[in-house]
């Protein structure tokens, strides 16, 4: 296995508050990567501290063999590691077609061709195309948000709880995406997910947090009921 991402040393604080201790993670290429943990454990901090949108970081995140720690959030995105931000945050006043065209900011050069292969991936949308992102239901916009994130054919997708408040069906739907993007496109992907059905159905790796440190870390085949009672069990 190659590592993709590689995390070391990582702390972070909000103010007086260390929220992140010494984490020491490695996203294999080409794999699905979860990040469980309850509610407040860090989950959310740790990716926006791969995005560089998390105050106070300290310690190395190496991207594709490249220490990215130093550089800044605009600096990263066009590097090729996009990310869905936890809730969503579509624009609802513009069209899915201009939603999904609002992934090409990140970009440093003249994009504007929208791959085939998103619409390909998410055929509502291109029957939506005009339709106001406001108006999808949240499972369409959680799809939405994931189209927009793939214009740039990233080659790392940081995805934050898609299946968040979102009916089954779309849930599955989603999870068939994740494994289309792995195995077809050759994607990495960091899924962060309290949902354990979905995360085993698509992850490869899985990563615990509790209370802002790296608990334990494997396969996923090895994410036991001991582990499970132990860091997520509510
Ligand atoms: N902007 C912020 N300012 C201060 N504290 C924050 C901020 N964002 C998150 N926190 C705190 O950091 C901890 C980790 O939050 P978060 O990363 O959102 O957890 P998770 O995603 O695992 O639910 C929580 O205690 C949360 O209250
Ligand atoms: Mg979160």
């Amino acid at each position: 296995m190659t590592s993709m991402i590689s995390i070391r040393a990582l702390n972070q604080y909000f103010g007086q508050s260390h929220t992140l201790w010494d984490i020491d993670v490695d996203i294999q290429k080409n794999q699905c990567t979860c990040i469980l943990g309850r509610n407040g454990v860090g989950k959310t901090t740790l990716m926006q501290s791969i995005m560089g949108l998390a105050p106070n970081v300290t310690g190395d995140i190496h991207f594709d063999g490249q220490n990215i720690a130093a550089l800044s959030a605009e600096r990263r995105a066009p590097m090729g590691i996009a990310y869905i931000p936890q809730g969503r945050q579509i624009f609802s006043q513009l069209s899915v077609e201009e939603n999904i065209r609002t992934g090409f900011f990140a970009s440093r050069t003249k994009h504007n061709k929208v791959p085939d292969f998103v619409y390909e991936l998410f055929p509502v949308l291109s029957e939506m195309s005009r339709r106001r992102g406001g108006d999808l239901s949240g499972g369409q916009q959680q799809q939405l948000a994931i189209a927009r994130a793939l214009v740039l054919d990233p080659t790392v997708l940081i995805m934050d709880e898609p299946a968040e408040g979102i009916q089954p069906t779309i849930v599955q739907q989603i999870g068939e995406v994740i494994k289309t993007l792995v195995r077809e496109k050759n994607m990495t992907i960091v899924l962060v997910e309290q949902k354990l059905a979905f995360a085993r159905g698509v992850g490869d790796q899985y990563v615990i947090l509790d209370r802002g440190r790296l608990m334990v870390k494997g396969d996923m085949s090895e994410l036991d009921d001991s582990i499970i009672k132990t860091y997520l069990t509510v």
